[in-house]
């Protein structure tokens, strides 16, 4: 069946990645601490920590970058979503089929878990079980910054509640910041763990850009049914020309792993 064999790879990891993450936080009883672990353990797709995963495969990055980079993501992006689900942001009671963590603790509780996210994503990154010079660690901290920072995914979270009825390229933009950046990430981190040149580098950047931006529009058309059908068919085009720019990127890289094809199949219809 179509996007089967994605489909069993990333169970397959997710398996494996789910019980490294696991190690990464305490286990500590107190309500803090479950409610970080309440976040990470909640079933997230873990597509972030897949992009790396294939990527790093790619490149023949280790089992320990790998995971320690993907673990380092998804915390991030966690982090991310506590905050996002708010009562002063997207006020949501549910996410992924449970309660969100304000509304399962409190809004003070969730505040505190989401900047620990936060906070240990970078401990995981400065840390010594993440096997990588410090060179290459110091370059990891200022890429996840700006990705990250003011002028990355909190900008995009900044101009999607601020901006009432976004046109076609607001929108673009707010994808482009609010979610495409981390994805870049996840694959630009996996070039500069291997020390791959500038060039590289930007190529892999870009590759994960654009795999963000049909993410994001795809949640976007899940969210937003009554989306107009013309914004429905301009995002819809758009798409296939992200799709085409991907492929020639893969190809410039000489890709050579039928997954890392196949994920782009998978992205293209995937229901966020
Ligand atoms: C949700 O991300 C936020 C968006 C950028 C759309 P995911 O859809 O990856 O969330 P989980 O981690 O799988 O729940
Ligand atoms: C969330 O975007 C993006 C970030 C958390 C950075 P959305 O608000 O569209 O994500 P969902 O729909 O709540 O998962
Ligand atoms: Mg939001
Ligand atoms: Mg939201
Ligand atoms: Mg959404």
């Amino acid at each position: 069946m179509k996007n089967q064999i994605i489909k069993n790879d990333l169970k397959i990891f997710t398996k494996k990645f789910n019980k490294f993450f696991k190690t990464k936080l305490g286990k500590d009883k107190n309500l803090l601490n479950n409610a970080m672990l309440y976040s990470i353990n909640s079933g997230g797709k873990r597509f972030r920590p897949y992009l790396v995963y294939t990527f790093g495969k790619e490149l023949n990055l280790s089992h320990n970058l790998i995971f320690n980079l993907a673990a380092i993501i998804e915390m991030l992006h966690n982090y991310s979503l506590v905050h996002d689900d708010l009562p002063a942001m997207d006020n949501d009671k549910f996410r992924r089929g449970k309660k969100t963590t304000h509304y399962k603790y409190n809004e003070y509780t969730a505040i505190l878990a989401g900047c620990a996210l936060l906070t240990k994503s970078y401990q995981i990154l400065s840390s010594k079980a993440f096997r990588l010079s410090n060179n290459k660690k110091i370059k990891l901290i200022d890429t996840i910054s700006k990705v990250s920072g003011e002028k990355g995914l909190l900008l995009g979270q900044y101009h999607d509640l601020s901006i009432q009825s976004p046109s076609i390229s607001e929108r673009i933009e707010v994808n482009k910041l609010k979610t495409a950046r981390l994805m870049s990430y996840c694959c630009q981190a996996v070039a500069i763990c291997a020390g791959k040149n500038k060039n590289i580098e930007n190529n892999f950047k870009k590759a994960g850009q654009y795999i963000g931006e049909i993410f994001q529009i795809n949640d976007d058309f899940v969210d937003f049914p009554q989306m107009p059908k013309q914004d429905v068919e301009k995002l819809s085009e758009y798409k296939k020309i992200l799709v085409n720019k991907i492929h020639q990127i893969f190809n410039v890289l000489e890709l050579r792993r039928k997954q890392t094809f196949l994920l782009i199949d998978f992205l293209k219809d995937l229901k966020v």
